[in-house]
């Protein structure tokens, strides 16, 4: 999946991005065009007046910008974003959909995901949203995707006009520069421990190729996109302010990488998404090592528990991590096609 970003309407492939709100422009057709009688014409209107929207208002001004998932060929969800005059880095977000036919398969998550790395790379920053009291898809999706609601009832930001009808919710970033909970060069003392950024997928691509063991269990073989993904992905309330995407360098080479959200599924539990070793230094007590100073290292920050899962069919996985100490919660769980066993280790 990938994000893609428009900040000029003549980029913008108009009539792909009309099926993402087909089903919505259907229904205002009476509202622009109440005699009108053919739905198909009616909803060629209804574009004709959102592409004028476009041209003489929305990208008129600077600043703003259109974001669309893309899955494949297929555009699935998008949204549009203001700039909030006189304060950087802060966002009021509108007209978030997933088209009719792709709704609850995680697309709007997804595109927060994406959208909120790619805004952190700019720096730290706030998005505003306004959500219907009565949407309750749009309210849980953006409790899910680590919104907070701070307002009731909503006021928008660009024009300070309240909506009785609406909660206003923010999803902040402090940035990655901003202390945060867990120092990762305190990680490891074998290793030179940091986060992961965009031009580190390569490295990280041939890191996860060197282990087709691993996606023989849990397919499909990691592309750049996908870990692009993964280095967004968050579990259900948690946001980037939580989410260590770290890589494990020998000298220049990444020979390890972790994915660690702090805080999850409880305040004192590490959760550990991913975590792979390069096949090159594998079958040394190397991955041992470092399971075993990062345990320390995260109970000297306050740590109780790590918490993570294996694919059920992989032998290898689930020799490792109960050789680690993991032992299983009893909790397993289906997705993407395997099952997933979830175990824990307590930091004591
Ligand atoms: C709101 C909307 C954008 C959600 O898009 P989506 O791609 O279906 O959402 P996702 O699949 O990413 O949902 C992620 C999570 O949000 C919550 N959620 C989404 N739709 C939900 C629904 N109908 N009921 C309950 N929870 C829902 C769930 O927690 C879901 O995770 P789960 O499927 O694992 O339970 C979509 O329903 C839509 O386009 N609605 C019409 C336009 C609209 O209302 N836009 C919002 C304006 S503020």
């Amino acid at each position: 999946m990938e994000l893609l970003r428009f900040d000029r309407l003549e980029d913008l492939d108009f009539p792909r991005l009309m099926e993402i709100y087909r089903e919505g422009n259907l229904r205002t057709i009476p509202y622009f065009f109440p005699d009108e009688t053919d739905p198909e014409r009616g909803l060629r209107g209804v574009e004709e007046k959102f592409y004028e929207y476009y041209q003489t208002d929305f990208y008129a001004a600077p600043g703003r910008r259109s974001y669309v998932l893309a899955d494949g060929d297929r555009w699935v969800s998008a949204l549009r974003l203001f700039p909030v005059p006189g304060q950087k880095g802060a966002w009021h977000a509108e007209a978030l959909a997933t088209a009719a036919d792709c709704r609850r398969r995680g697309y709007a998550k997804r595109l927060f995901e994406l959208l909120f790395r790619a805004l952190g790379a700019e720096g730290p920053f706030v998005v505003t949203d306004s959500v219907n009291r009565d949407n309750a898809a749009s309210l849980a999706l953006h409790e899910a995707a680590g919104f907070q609601l701070t307002q009731d009832p909503a006021c928008c930001p660009l024009n300070g006009k309240t909506n009785p009808k609406a909660f206003g919710f923010s999803y902040r970033f402090e940035g990655w520069e901003a202390p945060s909970r867990l120092p990762a060069e305190s990680l490891s003392t074998r290793y030179l421990v940091r986060r992961l950024e965009e031009t580190d997928v390569p490295a990280l691509l041939a890191l996860c190729a060197s282990n087709p063991q691993f996606y023989r269990h849990c397919p499909p073989p990691a592309t750049a996109q996908s870990l692009r993904e993964n280095m967004a992905a968050l579990p259900p309330r948690k946001t980037l302010n939580d989410k260590y995407y770290l890589g494990f360098f020998d000298g220049t080479q990444l020979v390890a990488v972790l994915d660690l959200i702090a805080g999850f599924p409880g305040p004192e539990i590490a959760f550990w998404g991913f975590f792979m070793l390069d096949a090159a230094i594998q079958g040394q007590g190397r991955g041992t090592a470092l399971v075993s100073e990062l345990c320390a290292a995260l109970r000297e920050q306050g740590f109780r528990a790590v918490r993570l899962g294996w694919v059920k069919t992989n032998p290898q996985a689930q020799h490792f991590w109960k050789k680690n100490g993991f032992r299983e919660t009893g909790v397993s769980y289906e997705t993407g096609g395997y099952t997933v066993v979830v175990a824990q280790r307590e930091l004591t």
